[in-house]
């Protein structure tokens, strides 16, 4: 087909969407999340245990930073990879926490980890090629792919290993047309955190890794480690939002290799143009002033899980693996049904408690329901108590 045809503005009807658009599938959590809002509309009071994000207000010195950066006119776009100061002082994170020299110059900063994921998507896949992602998984990993006219191939973590990440399972899984293969440790939804072995297994592969790293800072036993540890030759995502508790102000970055910075650049620039300018002040704060903040989250954090994966065991829930990171519990279900997206509703208006259904996570998290303990320790113990009186027992 020529050019000028491919152009032809009668070549289909205004109202069809692209196949890529139209293969992304619904984010069911957000489902369960707006069926719930409608229930408080009518004033219903309901346990909140699908958030997938912190209930923590951003540390003082973020929200100082924010009222400054307006003040003093940070309005304006910024370099399209971010400015040097916040480049400067992620690079210097990585000395600090990981003991790891990053060059600043392979820094780029982005609208959040999800900006990343779309910049290196859109970086290095062509029509039909693979993307490995795991299973469970993040439920936008496989609709990124799509986007980028990428084809989802998901490799299975077992819940008999603690949802591991086994190199000799992503190996089965790599085909001709296996272009990258993402990595998520601490995991959404397992809260599974792999092992530098295990990373470095997987880096051996042969194909190009992009590493997840959002969750990194919320553990619960040793400190998850970075790709970055293994090699220099990945991709590395990472972000503010869920550290600092400031998923709204959208900022995130991306490690990558020197010479993909120059065509990461451009798409950022066509894509983005750069990332919020205030945002960046704030990150900036964030690094440099909130780390005791981030701690005592953690800590809150942990509270949290104790009483929340000891609550869902009395209840008889089969946790797989009790969490090291993030801030979810991936618990069976199947014993109170096998379509999870039907239990999820059940439980939102009969018990009146935000679940998430396994089944938006990946084939293998059907019969599974992921609770949050992002959720205030009150708010989680209530949920609970509902879920008792519900299951006819008490919590
Ligand atoms: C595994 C994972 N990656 C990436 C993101 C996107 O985070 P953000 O774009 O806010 O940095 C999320 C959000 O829930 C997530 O769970």
């Amino acid at each position: 087909m020529s050019r000028t045809e491919s152009l032809e503005p009668q070549a289909r009807p205004a109202t069809v969407i692209s196949a890529s658009a139209a293969s992304v599938a619904p984010f069911l959590a957000m489902e369960i999340l707006e069926a719930a809002q409608e229930l408080e509309r009518r004033g219903a009071d309901i346990a909140h245990l699908e958030v997938g994000e912190p209930d923590f207000d951003m540390p003082a010195a973020v929200k100082e930073a924010v009222d400054r950066a307006a003040r003093q006119g940070h309005t304006h776009y910024t370099h399209s990879l971010g400015v040097r100061e916040l480049r400067e002082a992620i690079a210097a994170r990585y000395a600090r926490r990981y003991g790891l020299e990053v060059d600043p110059g392979r820094v780029i900063v982005t609208s959040g980890s999800s900006g990343g994921l779309a910049l290196v998507m859109a970086l290095l896949l062509d029509p039909g090629d693979e993307v490995l992602i795991p299973d469970p998984g993040y439920a936008c990993y496989p609709n990124f792919v799509r986007m980028f006219h990428g084809r989802p191939r998901p490799f299975r973590l077992d819940p008999r290993s603690g949802f591991a990440c086994e190199p000799a399972a992503v190996r089965a899984a790599v085909g001709p047309r296996s272009r990258l293969l993402v990595v998520n440790s601490p995991a959404n939804p397992t809260a599974a955190v792999q092992t530098l072995d295990t990373l470095r297994e997987l880096a051996g592969l042969g194909i190009p890794v992009l590493s997840d790293e959002i969750y990194h800072g919320l553990e619960y036993g040793p400190r998850a480690a970075s790709l970055l540890e293994v090699t220099g030759e990945c991709f590395v995502i990472d972000g503010f939002s869920k550290r600092w508790a400031m998923t709204g102000l959208r900022l995130g970055w991306l490690v990558a290799p020197e010479r993909f910075v120059p065509p990461l650049q451009r798409l950022q620039q066509n894509l983005f143009i750069c990332a919020s300018s205030v945002a960046q002040q704030a990150g900036i704060a964030a690094i440099e002033r909130c780390e005791e903040d981030a701690r005592a989250m953690v800590e809150e954090y942990r509270r949290r899980r104790e009483v929340l994966v000891s609550g869902l065991k009395r209840l008889g829930f089969p946790i797989p693996a009790d969490p090291m990171g993030a801030y979810y519990v991936l618990a069976g279900a199947r014993h109170l049904g096998r379509d999870s997206l039907a239990l999820a509703k059940r439980i939102l208006f009969e018990a009146r408690v935000g679940v998430t259904p396994g089944i938006d996570f990946g084939a293998e998290a059907e019969g599974h329901l992921r609770f949050s303990f992002a959720s205030r320790l009150d708010r989680i113990e209530e949920g609970l108590r509902r879920l008792g009186s519900w299951l006819g027992q008490a919590p």
